[in-house]
C-alpha cells in the first residue's frame, strides 16, 4: 500500500511537472506591423485557450532577414526557441544541420499529408519527416491600389505594362505619389519577383528556379531591369529604408496610388477597416494573371528539452486546425495552408487568393518566390537581392546588372 501511494505520488509529481513545463511556448517571429500583430494575436489567444502560454520573441524587419540573424545567435548559444517563423529554404537549411524536431506523430494522426499542398510539404518535411507546421500561403505578385485614385484615373485595372505606366502617369498628374515603395532590399526583390514573372512563366522558372545562366544573362532580364528603372521613377524622395507597412499606409490614406507587395499588405488594409472593391483594389501584377509566386510562413520546430515537447506538438496541432486556419488567414491577408478550408469567411481578395492558388497549382503556374526564400537557399537569394537593389538605386545600369546577376548567382550557388 505504502509502495502504491509513493508510486502514485511520484507519478502525480511527474505529471504536474510535465504540465507546468508543457504550458509554455517561446516563439521567434517578425510579425510586428499592425496587421501582422493582429494575426499573431489570433494564434496567441488560440493557444492560451488551450492552456499554453506564449513567450514572445519579436525581431522587427519585414521578410525576416534580421530575425534569421538573431535565430543563428540563439541556436549557437544552445538556446533554441520552441518555434520559429521561417520561410522555404531556410527551414531545409536548419533541418540539414539537424537542429529541428519531429512532428510525424501529430502529422500522421491528423492526416496532414492529404490536406497540405505538395508545394508546401517540400519545405515542411526533410528526409520524409515533418519538421515544420505551415500556417499560411502568401503570394507576391499583387497590386494594392487606392480605389478613389483608380476611379479618378478612369477606373480600369491595368492589364499590361503600357496600361500600368499610363495609370502611374495619371496618379502623378493627380498630385499623389504614384508608387508607395519602401527601399529595402527585400522589398525591391518583391517587386522584381512580379516584374520577372510578367515577362513569362518560363522566364521566371528558368531564371529563378533553375538559375539558368542564359536566362539570367538574357535580353529579357535586361528588359526586367529597365522596367525596374522605369518604376523607380514613380517613387517619392523619402522611399529609402521605409518599412513596407508605412508604404501600405500611404495607399490607405490616399497619399499614394499603388503598392506592389505580397498580400500581407492586405492585413494592413483590414486593420485600418478598409474594404476591397470599396476603398482599395487588389489585382495581380499586369501580365501575371493566372500565375502565382508564393511563399508560406511555417513554424519550424526546434529540438528542445523533452519536457517542452508536448507544448510544441500542441502548438503544431493548433496551427493546422482548419477553424484556426480560417480565423488566422482572414486577418493575415494570406490563404490557408490546407486545401480543405472553406473560403466563406474571407473577403473578395482572400477568396481570389485562394482560387488563384488552386488554379495556379493545377495548371503548373505556381512558383516559389525568389524574394521570400522559396526559390533558392539564402546565399543565392541574397546575391540576387544585392544586384537588384543596386540597379534599382541607380548604382548599376541594366546592362551591368545583367552581367553582375550572372556572376553573383554563379558565385553563390
Ligand atoms: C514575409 C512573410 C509575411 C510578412 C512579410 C513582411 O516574408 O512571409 O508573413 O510578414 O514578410 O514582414
Amino acid at each position: 500500500m505504502r509502495k502504491f501511494l509513493m508510486t502514485t505520488a511520484l507519478a502525480l509529481t511527474m505529471s504536474a511537472g510535465l504540465a507546468t513545463a508543457a504550458e509554455n511556448v517561446e516563439v521567434l517571429h517578425w510579425w510586428t506591423s499592425g496587421g501582422e500583430a493582429a494575426a499573431l494575436d489570433v494564434l496567441k489567444k488560440d493557444l492560451e485557450s488551450k492552456g499554453i502560454s506564449w513567450t514572445d520573441m519579436p525581431v522587427a524587419g519585414g521578410g525576416g532577414t534580421e530575425a534569421m540573424t538573431v535565430l543563428r545567435a540563439r541556436v549557437t548559444a544552445g538556446n533554441a526557441p520552441t518555434a520559429v517563423q521561417m520561410l522555404g529554404f531556410d527551414i531545409l537549411d536548419w533541418a540539414k544541420e539537424g537542429a529541428l524536431g519531429n512532428l510525424d506523430d501529430v502529422a500522421s494522426k491528423e492526416g496532414w499529408d492529404k490536406v497540405i499542398p505538395a508545394a508546401l510539404q517540400k519545405f515542411s518535411k526533410y528526409d520524409g519527416h515533418w519538421i515544420a507546421a505551415p500556417v499560411n500561403v502568401h503570394s507576391t505578385n499583387w497590386l494594392w491600389i487606392n480605389k478613389a485614385a483608380l476611379d479618378k484615373a478612369g477606373g480600369k485595372e491595368p492589364q499590361n505594362w503600357d496600361e500600368l505606366v499610363a495609370m502611374l502617369d495619371n496618379f502623378k498628374a493627380q498630385g499623389i505619389t504614384p508608387i508607395a515603395a519602401g527601399g529595402q532590399p527585400w522589398q525591391d526583390a518583391t517587386l522584381f519577383d512580379a516584374v520577372v514573372l510578367s515577362l513569362g512563366d518560363d522566364f521566371y522558372k528558368k531564371a529563378f528556379i533553375d538559375l539558368d545562366p542564359e536566362a539570367l544573362g538574357s535580353d529579357k532580364m535586361k528588359e526586367a531591369f529597365n522596367r525596374m528603372t522605369k518604376l523607380r521613377s514613380y517613387v517619392d524622395d523619402n522611399f529609402s529604408g521605409r518599412d513596407w507597412n508605412l508604404a501600405s499606409a500611404m495607399v490607405i490614406e490616399g497619399k499614394a496610388g499603388v503598392q506592389f507587395m505580397g498580400d500581407w499588405a492586405k492585413g494592413e488594409f483590414v486593420k485600418a477597416k478598409k474594404v476591397p472593391g470599396q476603398d482599395f483594389v487588389c489585382m495581380r501584377f499586369p501580365g501575371t494573371q493566372g500565375a502565382v509566386t508564393f511563399n508560406s510562413d511555417q513554424f519550424a520546430m526546434f529540438k528542445i528539452a523533452d519536457d517542452k515537447v508536448p507544448a510544441q506538438l500542441a502548438m503544431a496541432s493548433a496551427i493546422e486546425n482548419p477553424t484556426f486556419q480560417s480565423a488566422f488567414n482572414v486577418v493575415k491577408g494570406s490563404a490557408p495552408a490546407r486545401t480543405d478550408v472553406p473560403d466563406t469567411a474571407f473577403d473578395a481578395c482572400g477568396k481570389k487568393a485562394i482560387a488563384d492558388l488552386a488554379d495556379a497549382d493545377k495548371n503548373g503556374r505556381l512558383f516559389g518566390s525568389m524574394a521570400h526564400g522559396h526559390a533558392n537557399p539564402a546565399a543565392v537569394k541574397n546575391a540576387i537581392y544585392d544586384v537588384v537593389t543596386r540597379e534599382f538605386n541607380g548604382e548599376l545600369s541594366a546592362d551591368d546588372a545583367v552581367k553582375e546577376l550572372v556572376s553573383a548567382v554563379a558565385a553563390a550557388k
